[in-house]
């Protein structure tokens, strides 16, 4: 499995101060040395972490972005612009703390089929960030996104309180009906050191992105090293 590390954590707390530190960039090339497949960033219609100019200093250092981002036609014209590897549409709602839930696609098929047409057209790779409902698999084939990304949030919230079968489940059979219809899986949200061994055992994901776990456990032992545990316990 490959590992996508959000780094939008990096920025909250560079924002807590509105200067410069940490630096993204720093953080960025250190996590590049290590053996992971992409940076995430979310770039919010608020924008209360990731900036515009943190997409273009990051693409200029030569990475793999996989930019989260709203079905809004603001941030469309940037990613055209940045044109980052791959795009993982979100749901954003401005008062959530976190991305709750995953996109309603079924409701919204034909307007992302269109949205995501011209971001297509220049070879990004296109996944959904969605829970694991058969219909919304069923509504990510017909736009013909090339991924899925199952929320794991409901199972990660259910792992804490160690009853977490009926979700570990739902994820195991919408991985594998992904991939009955020829879509990729990701799968994130609420993973970390003590959950994501069960990734494993559903086939054929991937790549996990994970962010707050990561970044909450550099703060002991060091960003390279905290990325090298999830690598080691995905792997
Ligand atoms: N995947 C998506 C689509 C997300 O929105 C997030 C949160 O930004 C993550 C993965 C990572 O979640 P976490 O920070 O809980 O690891």
């Amino acid at each position: 499995m490959k590992l996508g590390v959000n780094i939008d954590h990096i920025a909250t707390l560079r924002n807590a101060r509105g200067g410069f530190e940490p630096s993204l960039i720093d953080a960025a090339s250190i996590i590049l040395k290590e053996d992971i497949h992409a940076l995430t960033m979310h770039l919010r219609e608020d924008r209360r972490h990731i900036k515009d100019k943190d997409l273009y200093d990051i693409k200029e250092l030569g990475a793999k972005i996989n930019l989260e981002m709203a079905v809004d036609y603001d941030i469309q014209k940037i990613a055209l612009d940045v044109l980052p590897y791959s795009i993982c549409l979100v749901p954003e709602r401005r008062l959530e703390i976190t991305t709750e839930g995953g996109l309603d696609v079924c409701s919204q098929k034909e307007k992302i089929k269109e949205f995501i047409l011209p971001l297509k057209e220049k070879n990004i790779l296109i996944s959904l960030f969605i829970d694991p409902d058969i219909r919304q698999i069923e509504a990510a084939k017909y736009v013909e996104s090339d991924y899925i990304e199952m929320h794991t949030g409901s199972f990660s919230n259910a792992f804490e309180n160690g009853e977490f079968e009926f979700q570990f489940q739902k994820l195991k059979e919408a991985a594998k009906y992904a991939q009955e219809l020829k879509l990729k899986v990701n799968a994130g949200h609420g993973l970390n050191y003590e959950n994501v061994y069960l990734m494993k055992e559903i086939s054929g994901i991937s790549e996990l992105n994970i962010g707050h776990s990561i970044i909450s456990h550099s703060i002991f032992v060091g960003i390279s090293q905290a990325v090298k545990e999830m690598l080691e316990l995905i792997n």
